[in-house]
């Protein structure tokens, strides 16, 4: 989804070269578009237009603006192309207001019909450009800013981050929220507002996280933040731990490789949860009869793996629902089920509206890697998982975060302190398994052909076929599917032909004698199979056209935790073959704000 960024600064500098580096930390978040508004001698200087950052940036100079205050946008279009009059920041007639905008106005089209009717004129097809003349008209009825920006509130549903400034009343931003994410940062040199941390974390790292229809302003003297009767509201200011050097690629070609390679840190930090995850479980225990798991993307597939382990260790009833399905399913909840929301960024629209649903029923539980973000507010109980912050779009060290998480919550429930202690090496196991590098390289150059892949993989490996084949598509752009292995004869087989990869995931374990039947089986119809299974497995090596091998010691049980790493690494690979950018995958954004 977009993001949006401003800053005021307490010394005379111009802004604009450092809203170019907190805007560019957030283009993981849009990049179809990007730009600035910022004031200064009585006037606003927009630079905006259709591109990536790098591009904008040298057709128009960016980060040379003139003055001290300003805000700034990176755009994932959803109503209206991807173009320079649909890129924000927006203004109003006179250009004497400009705003940035995250999230969706639902009911644009009449508030639109209704201003035209006024006399307004529109000159983008996007659902933001409301807010601009909206501003406008109740600034020009008598509203100063700040109660403009809530008069308006007032009538847009949907959700927004927001971030306005005027020439009427310089040296001042205000902003706004609901339902999208905004932080504020305090800094040394000045005050900032960003839809996500790693945009700040150079120049602030003590944060005010605004709740739902407060107004914050920010001036060169601080940060105000007003509820919604007008009264001063004293914010905690919440120190962040990541670092800015967490949001840099440090050397890497891309973030997803630095992420990948980061992924026993993610592990290892994550394991520290243990004593607060088992006083979550000291705190539900005896009152649960029932587990659902409600994510998206990749954190659904973390969910699913979830269930496997709950019900096998601890014999809880578990479902895994899509969060946006969530509501259509929701009315057998209760007050002994307990709904764990497993989620990256905190923010995602489905599932914070699903745990609004399940607030009001069930115990809730958010397993989450983004520190204040939405869904850790809402939840009764937290578990934050210790990835740091991913930038690239698919989603590699927060997955095995969240399955760390995971594990942990279902061995200490279950009470199997042999399987806590086994998640102690698996740190080590992942390293050694990225130590083949050059070897998954060079395989996966040879699959790069491929229109089509198979994934398959049984019981705990059943989630990682699915994982493996969602990353392949969302940055390779070549079609995969996951597969339960079984469920392949059940029509897929139909599509194995002479060539096609099929990806098997077969560590030893009861479904490994299974599973090889299914390698067979696509074998013989001339399937190319790549398969991932242990160093030691003979068979497996005369059967498969290629193996990537894994330490003999990895079971099927904690597979899930170590198998993926090349799955994600093939894909990785093969997109660099074709020369896509694996960090910004098309059409895509990291966090999706809207249902
Ligand atoms: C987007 C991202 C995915 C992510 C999914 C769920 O689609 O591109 O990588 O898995 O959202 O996001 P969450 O932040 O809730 O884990």
């Amino acid at each position: 989804m977009c993001g949006i960024v401003g800053c005021i600064l307490k010394n005379d500098e111009d802004v604009a070269p450092i809203l170019f580096n907190c805007i560019s930390k957030l283009e993981y978040r849009g990049y179809d578009s990007i730009g600035f508004a910022t004031y200064s001698e009585n006037r606003i200087h927009i630079k905006k237009d259709k591109g990536k950052i790098e591009e904008v940036e040298n057709k128009l100079n960016l980060s040379n603006m003139p003055g001290k205050l300003g805000i700034a946008h990176v755009r994932w279009a959803t109503h209206g192309d991807p173009s320079k009059l649909n890129s924000h920041p927006h203004v109003d007639e006179r250009k004497e207001l400009a705003i940035v905008h995250n999230g969706i106005i639902e009911n644009y089209l009449e508030i639109k019909e209704e201003l035209i009717k006024e006399g307004h004129v529109f000159k983008s097809d996007t659902d933001t450009e409301v807010i601009p003349h909206l501003i406008e008209k109740f600034m020009n009825e008598g509203f100063d800013l700040e109660h403009a920006l809530r008069e308006t509130i007032d009538v847009i549903h949907g959700a927004y981050s927001i971030a306005a400034i005027s020439t009427k009343e310089p040296n001042k931003i205000v902003a706004t929220r609901k339902d999208s994410p905004l932080i504020v940062g305090i800094g040394e040199n000045g005050y900032y507002l960003a839809s996500d941390s790693p945009a700040i974390l150079k120049y602030a790292r003590d944060i005010i996280y605004p709740e739902k229809g407060e107004i914050v302003i920010l001036d060169e003297n601080g940060v105000v933040v007003h509820d919604e009767f007008d009264n001063i509201v004293n914010k905690e200011i919440e120190s962040i731990n990541w670092t800015p050097e967490m949001a840099e690629k440090e050397g890497y070609d891309h973030f997803m490789i630095k992420e990948i390679n980061e992924q026993a840190s993610a592990v290892k930090n994550t394991l520290t949860q243990k004593e607060h995850i088992q006083e979550i479980i000291d705190d539900i225990e005896g009152n649960i009869q029932r587990i659902c798991f409600v994510a998206c993307g990749t954190s659904y597939h973390a969910s699913l793996t979830g269930k496997y382990l709950i019900e096998s260790l601890a014999g809880i009833p578990t479902d895994v629902i899509l969060a946006s399905e969530f509501k259509y399913s929701a009315n057998t909840l209760n007050d002994k089920t307990l709904v764990i929301f497993i989620s990256q960024s905190g923010e995602t629209a489905d599932s914070l509206k699903a745990l609004d649903i399940a607030n009001q029923t069930s115990k809730t539980l958010g397993i989450v890697n983004v520190v204040g973000s939405s869904i850790t507010r809402r939840a009764q109980y937290v578990i934050q998982t210790q990835a740091g912050p991913e930038i690239g779009v698919a989603a590699t060290k927060t997955y095995l975060a969240q399955l760390t998480a995971i594990y942990l919550f279902s061995a200490l429930l279950a009470k199997n302190e042999e399987l806590v202690n086994e998640l102690d090496k698996v740190p080590d196991f992942i390293d050694e398994t990225l130590e083949n590098i050059d070897f998954i390289k060079g395989i996966s150059k040879r699959y790069n052909y491929a229109r089509d892949f198979f994934y398959l993989g049984r019981g705990f490996s059943y989630p990682t076929a699915l994982e493996g084949a969602l990353k392949l598509k969302e940055i390779t752009y070549i079609h995969g599917e996951g597969y339960a292995a079984g469920e392949l004869k059940h029509g897929p087989l139909a599509l194995i032909d002479e060539g096609i990869p099929v990806v098997v995931i077969v560590p030893p374990g009861d479904s490994y004698r299974k599973t090889m039947s299914n390698l067979e089986e696509v074998k013989s119809r001339g399937a190319n199979v790549l398969a991932i299974g242990s160093a030691d497995d003979d068979a497996l090596k005369e059967q498969a056209d290629d193996v990537i091998t894994i330490n003999p010691e990895i079971d099927e049980l904690i597979a899930p935790l170590i198998y993926v790493v090349p799955l994600q690494l093939i894909a990785y690979f093969i997109t660099l073959e074709k020369g896509h950018d694996p960090d910004k995958p098309k059409n895509l954004a990291k966090c999706v704000t809207v249902e």
